[in-house]
């Protein structure tokens, strides 16, 4: 038999579920225990195909709008992202059951956005356009209440009504360094902007940058668990790149593994986004353990002890 190869293996902690994807898919797995299946979800409770495949299993029905569900009395719940508020509007209408699964560190930064809009501020969101967060905390407030920023150039060129009068809110899983730039880059043009009290960028997005930042140096590559569809993964392999690591990537179950990118890697780092479950990271971590001689140790940044109650209908 030949010789494995080694290979050290770094784990960077925390990775992996943040207490809003934990309280979201309990939702989900609560209101399939006490009402049974179907259990509606719009939109992927979390994005990942491994936990939304496990829980269509048991019986939770994924849609993109209400108008794909019948008329029922079976719950539907709202994503972890959040949602505008025309979706809880429209649900009370149809007079359906639903229990809100958004994070309740997305709905801190919807009660933000009200809280300026109430006192007559203009809103800037600084977010990526299209993701379910930017669309849920922008269908907060009337059209054009919030302009939408994604780049430093954006900040650059934005032209407000009331340039005495700003305000901004972000969304929770962005890069910590490209927001501080963007921040950076409206506060310079326009000194009284009012920021969050507390940072919208979320302790699970922080923390996992962070850890990612510490080992990426110090590595060969760095593999980061988690989905394409996931901002805070996306933000992580950034994190890694910038950190000065040769080689990262997303990898979403041990047989996306392509063998040949890791050819000369003796250290490999590996994280995981948000929304990536552990048994993805130990099932990936089994992989590289069957094709080299590997040892494992874990760089530890932050401690996390935070965890949200799920709404009141489900608790026991
Ligand atoms: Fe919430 Fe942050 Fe997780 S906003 S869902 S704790 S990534």
């Amino acid at each position: 038999m030949t010789k494995k190869r080694p290979l050290e293996i770094i784990l960077c902690a925390p990775r992996g579920f943040c207490a809003g994807v934990d309280r979201a898919i309990q939702i989900v797995e609560l209101a399939l225990e006490k009402y049974g299946a179907p259990v509606y979800v719009r939109h992927e409770i979390v994005h990942n195909k491994y936990v939304v495949d496990g829980l269509r299993e048991k019986g939770a029905v994924f849609v993109e709008e209400l108008d794909e569900i019948p008329d029922t009395d079976a719950p539907v719940i709202f994503s972890a992202h959040g949602v505008p508020k025309s979706v809880p509007a429209n649900a009370k209408e149809r007079k359906m059951f639903y229990l809100d699964a958004t994070c309740p560190l997305v709905s801190k930064v919807h009660v933000e956005a009200q809280r300026h809009f109430d006192e007559g501020k203009e809103i800037v969101l600084i977010g990526h356009a299209g993701h379910p967060e930017v669309i849920g905390t922008m269908g907060q407030l009337p059209d054009g209440a919030i302009t939408l920023i994604e780049t430093v150039e954006d900040a650059e060129k934005f032209e407000p009504k009331s340039p005495d009068d700003l305000a901004f809110v972000t969304q929770t899983t962005l890069s910590v360094d490209d927001t501080a730039a963007i921040v950076a880059a409206l506060q310079k043009r326009f000194p009284s902007i009012s920021a969050p009290h507390k940072e919208d960028i979320c302790y699970a997005t922080t923390n996992r940058q962070e850890a990612v930042k510490q080992v990426a140096p110090h590595v060969d590559a760095m593999v980061v668990v988690g989905a394409p569809n996931s901002s805070n993964s996306m933000r992580l392999v950034e994190v890694a790149d910038r950190a000065g690591c040769p080689k990262s990537g997303l990898i979403q179950r041990a047989s996306d593994i392509v063998w040949s990118d890791f050819e000369g890697v003796n250290k490999l780092g590996i994280s995981a986004g948000a929304s990536a479950p552990e048994e993805l990271v130990n099932e990936i971590i089994e992989k590289f353990g069957e094709h080299y001689e590997i040892t494992v140790s874990t760089k530890v940044t932050a401690e996390e002890n935070i965890a949200f109650n799920v709404p009141r209908e489900l608790r026991a």
